[in-house]
């Protein structure tokens, strides 16, 4: 079986997940800005670690509906707004929204973009962060994309990201995948070979950041800051 992740098929499952009947109410919530606790649960002390100040430019690969965006732009004045990015039409529009009920439109740019084709010049970002996304890139994606993030990144800039750890706790996401729809090829690697791929990439530091306890799915995370 081909170990390919077709970026679009991935975007255009959450649109679907995203949109449909309850389980899209539920989703809509979980992923929101107000879901953050349940999903994200120690989101703050993460983005501690990239110690993000009013002046960074600041870039949200994957951002979904825009949770993490909505919960940096609540605590920071920023000089130039955050930036997100999805590869799903749908969550940016449904971010759009997000954004609105925030008061907080015209503070956060969003568009839609793949994690391997940042549309972005060389050097426009301070900080890139990336939650629970780098699992739906096969290896050839996840290499482009940290190309990218390091082209996007003016030198010194930072990259923190987090996702599922892979372990014997995480097996059981393989089956919800498989029964909430949302395509089963995702992949979950070590943090060795996270580490080694950002430093193949071009980074020159990257080091664990400590996670803590989150509460959904119960299963341990793993988070890297990394320093062009
Ligand atoms: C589990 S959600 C995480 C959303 C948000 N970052 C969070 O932590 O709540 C994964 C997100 O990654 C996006 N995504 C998946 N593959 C992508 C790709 N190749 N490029 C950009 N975004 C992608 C999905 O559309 C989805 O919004």
């Amino acid at each position: 079986m081909s170990d390919r992740i077709d970026q679009q098929a991935v975007g255009e499952r959450y649109g679907a997940w995203f949109s449909r009947g309850p389980r899209g109410a539920v989703m809509r919530y979980l992923f929101s800005s107000r879901g953050l606790w349940i999903l994200n649960t120690p989101y703050r002390r993460i983005l501690a670690s990239a110690r993000i100040t009013a002046a960074d430019r600041v870039l949200d690969l994957g951002c979904g509906i825009g949770n993490i965006l909505i919960a940096l732009s609540r605590r920071t004045s920023f000089t130039a707004p955050p930036v997100g990015v999805d590869v799903s039409p749908v969550l940016i529009e449904i971010a759009r929204r997000e954004l609105s009920r925030a008061g907080l439109s015209d503070q956060v740019q969003l568009l839609v973009a793949p994690a391997t084709q940042l549309p972005f010049p060389d050097g426009r970002f301070d900080v890139v962060v990336t939650s629970h996304v780098i699992k739906h890139l096969d290896d050839q994606a996840m290499t482009t994309a940290f190309s990218e993030v390091v082209r996007v990144l003016r030198p010194g800039g930072r990259f923190l990201m987090w996702e599922f750890k892979k372990s014997p706790m995480s097996v059981p996401l393989f089956w919800s995948a498989r029964t909430s729809g949302l395509p089963p090829p995702f992949k979950l690697r070590d943090r060795d070979t996270l580490a080694q791929a950002l430093t193949r990439a071009g980074f020159s530091q990257v080091a664990p950041v400590p996670t803590g306890i989150f509460l959904l799915p119960p299963v341990p995370r793993m988070a890297l800051l990394a320093q062009r």
